[in-house]
């Protein structure tokens, strides 16, 4: 058995990782270190392994109980843990300084002392700032670093430490850079799922600006997957950017929702923009796809219709969720709009 060390494996794309590993393999067993914030749902962990799959609910800022909960010699740490809401982020940077960098600093540290033999950091493309709009220019991994939110900018001072691991001490790393994900198991802060929680209540489907920013969607499993053989293909200090050539208009994908739904463009309601809003991300995925062999396998139109046929199946999940503290979250974003 080859055991890896997987961190924030209880939020959306941890769980769509571990889901994958666990049905895709038969030698790896993971050991799961997760907080447990308010985006880390044990829900999504049901029905796995429990002969391969341990859950350790810890902090990865936490020094002494990461120590205690990684093994020596694991084959790889995924590091997935993070603070991941730009909105969240524009309202109080702190807790993403901490997490992000510093939590990331404390596993480069605690990968180097247990000998771990990769460390994977998961990255995001908003690390490279936003593209023009209608532009035919595209996100590579020559791209500068230039994070207009202090997600983004949180998220690049973590690749700045792993890559300060590697050249300073010669930790073995990668890195993925990914677009917007979607899929089932995702907190209904973000567009996709809080469109169709609010569209299968027939409530206002809050839009920012003029709804024509861009982003580059990729189905969460076909990420899963990349990130996977990023680790066992991908070359030491390497960056992998992860796409699946799909950008969106937001306003397009509020409205494919509602029509898969059957539910009236009325329900749109345009708010107020995000501040510092990005207006285009898309990502040229050609190293990926060369050196490592990865293609994305979701059409927008299969993985769209299956997302919204796993919230509408899991009903529950959702509603737990909404009855919750998110609420609140919900009102100071948005206001009351029903
Ligand atoms: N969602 C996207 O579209 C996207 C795209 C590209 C990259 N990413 C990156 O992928 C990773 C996962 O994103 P996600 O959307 O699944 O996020 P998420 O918010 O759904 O999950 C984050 C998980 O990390 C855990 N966590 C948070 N702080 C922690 C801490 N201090 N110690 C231990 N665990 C902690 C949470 O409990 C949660 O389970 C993040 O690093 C994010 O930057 C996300």
């Amino acid at each position: 058995m080859r055991t890896i060390f997987v961190t924030g494996g209880a939020g959306f794309i941890g769980s769509a990782f571990i889901h994958l590993i666990l049905e895709t393999t038969t030698d790896v067993e993971i050991v799961d270190f997760d907080a447990l914030t308010y985006a880390g749902n044990p829900e999504n962990l049901k029905g796995l392994d429990p002969a391969r799959h341990r859950f350790v609910k810890g902090d990865i800022c936490d020094k002494a109980a990461v120590l205690d909960a990684l093994p020596d010699g694991a084959e790889a740490v995924f590091n997935f843990a993070a603070e991941s809401h730009v909105d969240r982020s524009i309202s109080s940077a702190g807790e993403f300084v901490l997490t992000n960098v510093l939590g990331t600093q404390v596993l480069l540290d605690a990968a180097r002392a247990k000998k771990v033999k990769r460390f994977v950091q998961i990255s995001t493309d908003e690390v490279m700032g936003s593209l023009p709009d209608d532009s035919n220019l595209y996100f590579t991994e020559l791209s500068p670093l230039k994070p207009n939110s202090p997600y983004a900018a949180s998220k690049a001072a973590a690749e700045h430490f792993v890559r300060a691991a590697r050249e300073t001490f010669g930790l073995d790393t990668v890195i993925t850079r990914c677009g917007n994900n979607y899929g089932p198991r995702q907190f209904p802060e973000k567009l996709i799922p809080l469109m169709i929680a609010n569209a299968m209540n027939d409530e206002p489907l809050p839009v920012y600006g003029d709804g024509r920013n861009v982003r580059d969607w990729i189905y969460v499993e076909d990420h899963a997957r990349a990130i996977w053989l990023a680790c066992e293909r991908g070359r030491a200090g390497e960056i992998y950017n992860i796409g699946a050539r799909n950008e969106q208009y937001n306003i397009d994908v509020v409205k494919t929702i509602l029509d898969i739904l059957g539910k009236p463009h009325s329900l749109i309601k345009f708010v107020a923009d995000r501040l510092g809003h990005d207006r285009r991300y898309a990502i040229e995925a050609d190293k990926t796809e060369n050196e490592l062999g990865w293609r994305p396998l979701t059409s927008w139109e299969d993985g769209l219709r299956r997302t919204i046929d796993w919230y509408r199946e899991n009903q529950a999940w959702v509603d737990h969720i909404r009855n919750g503290a998110y609420r609140d979250y919900y009102r100071k974003m948005y206001g009351e709009l029903s």
